[in-house]
């Protein structure tokens, strides 16, 4: 792997343009950025590749060295606040691993996501999604992402553990165009209580406690693990009529 990914996780720190160091934070973890580098690694037709959500740039570097010399290879990365908020860190460090093939739009997605598709620019053959991480900002990032994504694509989202991407996930895997490419999980922490509840709910099937618990309730119970990142692939085009409905959420 990349020198300048072992070294950031090696140390924890990071360095921005200023020259300032700073101590790593909201980056994925290696186990998550190894996943997202196999995933490119073993597809060598995943070249046009972006991004929602740079910060210190752990994600772009894992994405960057997977596309690395392929022809035709290029990353946009969508991040409004990498200068302002970040001091360039996550720029510094592509500039560092030798990547020559990023290119950083400092806009919201919200603004830029719309433009790319109104633009032509697509279609993108892989979409990570790790941006503003609301219900609604998710759910808008992955509306475009699925417009933007070629049928083979991918689409990555991280932090799947959280309720508000979660549920987002759970809505994107009842889209029929989207089959599940794989997911980095953990083991939750459940005590007891974790233990001693499945016992009490086994008079119903799981299938009956799920229609009657809510999503969050039934995953406590009956889940052992949690997904913290989980990758799409775009197996058809996007043929949902305009009455369809999913009672995922
Ligand atoms: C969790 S961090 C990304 C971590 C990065 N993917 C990594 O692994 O190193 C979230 C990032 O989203 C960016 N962000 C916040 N609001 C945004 C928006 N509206 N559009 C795009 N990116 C946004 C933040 O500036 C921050 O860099």
């Amino acid at each position: 792997m990349n020198s300048v990914i072992e070294q950031i996780y090696a140390t924890r720190q990071v360095v921005g343009k200023s020259g300032r160091v700073q101590e790593l934070h909201s980056a994925i973890d290696k186990e998550e950025g190894e996943f997202l580098y196999r995933i490119l690694s073993n597809d060598p037709t995943l070249v046009k590749t972006l991004e929602v959500g740079c910060a210190c740039g752990l994600s772009s570097l894992y994405i960057c060295e997977a596309t690395r010399g392929r022809s035709g290879a290029h990353h946009t990365i969508i991040d409004p606040h990498q200068n302002s908020g970040y001091d360039g860190v996550g720029i510094r460090n592509l500039q560092q691993a030798g990547v020559g093939h990023a290119q950083l739009i400092e806009e919201r997605s919200e603004f830029v996501l719309p433009r790319l598709l109104e633009g032509g620019s697509g279609p993108y053959d892989f979409i990570f999604l790790d941006g503003w991480h609301t219900f609604d900002h998710t759910l808008l990032d992955s509306f475009y992402a699925t417009r933007l994504l070629r049928v083979g694509g991918v689409l990555a989202l991280d932090d799947a553990d959280w309720e508000s991407v979660g549920r987002v996930v759970d809505f994107l895997l009842s889209y029929p165009c989207y089959e599940e490419l794989g997911r980095v999980t953990r083991v939750r922490a459940r005590g007891w209580k974790g233990w001693l509840a499945p016992k009490l709910a086994s008079p119903l099937s799981t299938r009956r406690w799920k229609a009657l618990l809510s999503r969050n309730a039934y995953r406590k119970i009956f889940e052992q693990r949690i997904t913290r990142m989980i990758a799409l692939r775009k197996r058809s085009e996007d043929a949902r009529s305009w009455t369809w409905h999913s009672e995922a959420l």
